[in-house]
């Protein structure tokens, strides 16, 4: 087995290559003085099991487009299997079309790793599991649940706690956590978007007077979803809110957003690399998936469960 690092999550490739106990494949992906991406790969991958590390967080396309490169050199050179590993799976939300003459581009971006030569596919929490059907080979789509649970019981296993889903879409998303939890309430804040990057809360449909809210969603970008949510709900009776969201993709002004808002705090993965700002804010903390990728990857090699990993 073999592990390859893009360059968009260096810090998590290297810990999962030390929770597997093995060195990252000698490789360097670099720049020619036209920003075109050159992949040059060091040692013999002839017949091997390669699995490439590549968040396709921003600059999406630039790491989308390192992915692809990287993936057709070790094609080329003969590797046995490739598995292309995204921690976070970029375009993910352009999974349907929202109006006419629109694309669908979550459909590409698998298209184009399949194409390039993937065999299949690791990624973690997609914004609809239905995206494991845009591609054609076999796709592993793991939950950071279980590393969010148990930072939850042992940070706040005394409080009156409820789940949120901060949308209609992420119900069943908040009801697993929920399950995990030991099927605490759920509530769901019903929010409509007016426009892209702006959301607007509505309603919250349950109770929650008094209860101690666990936000949880695939990604939080703008902030705007999380803070208006955290907002109505601490109107709303909560005790208090803290979030954990799966992909801290925190453009822009987001993390300032967070560090005034009611959240009392924000809770992500490292599936992305933090910015300075994100890295700088109190009120945000991150989890590592490492173990869980790590495992991952190594119940794919010996071909055995992946989907044990969640009983
Ligand atoms: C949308 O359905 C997603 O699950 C997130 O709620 C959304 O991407 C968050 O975006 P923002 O932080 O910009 O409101």
């Amino acid at each position: 087995m073999k592990l390859l690092a893009g360059n968009s999550n260096l810090p998590l490739a290297r810990a999962i290559a030390s929770y597997l106990d093995l060195a990252l494949t000698d490789a360097s992906v670099r720049r020619f003085a036209d920003e075109e991406i050159f992949v040059e790969i060091n040692e013999n991958v002839r017949g091997e099991d390669v699995f490439v590390i590549q968040s396709t967080a921003a600059p999406a396309n630039d790491n989308l487009m390192e992915l692809l490169i990287c993936v057709d050199a070790l094609r080329r050179a003969s590797a046995k299997r490739i598995t292309a590993v995204l921690p976070y799976f970029g375009y993910a939300r352009q999974d349907r079309k929202p109006g006419p003459r629109t694309p669908i581009s979550a459909k590409l971006v698998a298209n184009l790793i399949t194409q390039a030569g993937a065999n299949r596919v690791l990624t973690m929490d997609l914004h609809a599991g239905q995206i494991q059907g845009f591609f054609d080979i076999p796709t592993d789509n793991l939950y950071a649940a279980p590393v969010m649970a148990a930072d939850i019981q042992a940070r706040f296993a005394n409080e009156n706690l409820m789940v949120v889903s901060p949308d209609v879409g992420g119900v069943v998303r908040a009801r697993a956590l929920s399950k995990r939890l030991g099927n605490v309430p759920l509530a769901i804040v019903d929010k409509r978007r007016e426009r892209p990057g702006e959301s607007e809360v509505m309603n919250i449909i349950g109770d929650v007077e008094g209860r101690f809210c666990i936000l949880h969603d695939d990604i939080i970008d703008s902030g705007g979803t999380l803070c208006n949510a955290a907002a109505a709900l601490m109107k709303a009776g909560a005790v208090g809110v803290v979030a954990y969201i799966s992909h801290g993709v925190l453009s822009g002004g987001a993390a300032a957003r967070v560090q005034g808002s009611a959240l009392r705090e924000l809770v992500i993965t490292d599936s992305i690399v933090a910015t300075p700002a994100v890295a700088e804010a109190s009120k945000i903390r991150s989890l590592t998936i490492a173990p869980l990728f790590g495992e991952a990857i190594k119940r794919i090699a010996d071909e055995s469960s992946v989907s044990s990993l969640f009983d």
